[in-house]
């Protein structure tokens, strides 16, 4: 069973260190993106564990600590369905940090009920899109102050199903948690490609990540069927470890080695859907994004 596991789950590793670097995780207290935080920290970053629950992310700074000497963690509250909230989190870092080396977007919330944000987007779209959007570009100053630097959107594979549905973003016509779920992760390639098109002259590059199929709590919220069928079949799916190793590799890489507004899985280049190579809909989806939030890039 090992060997045909390490066979479609190849390993990988680096030794890069990260000394003297700074990096924000958002979801960062279970999951995949507690396995990123505790990687990066046990190469010397500074990781802040952007967390929507202070205790959850408190804890988990306690076992990244306690797991890895001498780490440099530190929790601070995040909540990506409350644009007053991500303005809090962005000011604090302004107020605390000189520099941001890498930002990684990776909380997520997956095939859910319908329900909405606080500034009433429906949550897939709200937290899994907007959200990132919005304090990435809160935080693109001292990106920018701090270039090189980079951005990396955790997508998924199921943005190959997923549509943009300019006419009905918010599911109020026709919801379905899966084409919500797919239209959010193919959000998170259309905003890499046009993110990387507009700062890669700043020095901020951009990825965007498919972590695989990963044992974590994002089956949260499927009904039966689904969530059964993912634990039935948990030992042949990536650990949070394994799953993290993409986002990883986006980070420590050499730039010239990676492509900026690119996706990346199983830690390699690799082709998104058509539709998530559409720079006209990319287009479209920044500048109603940014009406939606009431922000102009500049
Ligand atoms: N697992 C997979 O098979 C898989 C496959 C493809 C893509 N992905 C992507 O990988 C990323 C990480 O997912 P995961 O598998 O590690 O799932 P997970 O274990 O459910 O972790 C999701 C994280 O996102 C946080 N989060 C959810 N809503 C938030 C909000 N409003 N504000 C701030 N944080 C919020 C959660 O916080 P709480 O704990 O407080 O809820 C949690 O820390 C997601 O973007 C997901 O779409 C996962």
């Amino acid at each position: 069973m090992q060997a045909f596991r390490s066979l479609i789950i190849p390993k990988w590793s680096s030794d890069v260190c990260l000394e003297g670097k700074t990096a924000i995780v958002t979801g960062a207290n279970t999951g995949i993106g507690k396995e990123t935080a505790k990687d990066l920290a046990g190469r010397g970053a500074r990781v802040i564990l952007a967390c929507r629950d202070m205790a959850k992310g408190e804890q988990a700074a306690r076992d990244i600590m306690r797991e890895v000497k001498g780490a440099k963690v530190v929790a601070r509250q995040l909540d990506l369905a409350d644009t007053k909230s991500i303005c809090l989190f962005a000011e604090n870092i302004y107020n605390t940090e000189k520099a941001l080396h890498y930002l990684i977007n990776n909380a997520g919330v997956a095939i859910c009920p319908y329900s909405i944000t606080v500034d009433g987007y429906e949550m897939q779209f709200g937290v899994n899109h907007l959200g990132h959007f919005f304090l990435t570009f809160l935080l693109l100053d001292l990106l920018k102050h701090s270039a090189p630097s980079r951005v990396i959107n955790v997508s998924s594979a199921a943005h190959a199903m997923g549509k943009i549905q300019f006419d009905d973003l918010n599911g109020e016509k026709d919801y379905h948690p899966v084409r919500a779920y797919a239209q959010s992760k193919l959000a998170n390639v259309l905003f890499t490609r046009e993110l990387a098109k507009r700062t890669e002259v700043l020095g901020v590059t951009a990825y965007s990540v498919d972590p695989g199929i990963v044992n974590t709590e994002i089956t949260r919220h499927m009904r039966r069927p689904l969530a059964d069928i993912a634990k039935a079949f948990s030992f042949l799916i990536k650990t949070p470890a394994e799953g993290a190793y993409t986002n990883i590799y986006c980070t420590v890489t050499p730039e010239n080695q990676l492509l900026t507004g690119g996706y990346y899985k199983d830690c390699a280049c690799a082709e998104s859907s058509w539709a998530g190579q559409d720079d006209g809909t990319a287009l479209k989806l920044w500048a109603v994004s940014c009406h939606l939030l009431g922000i102009r890039w500049r």
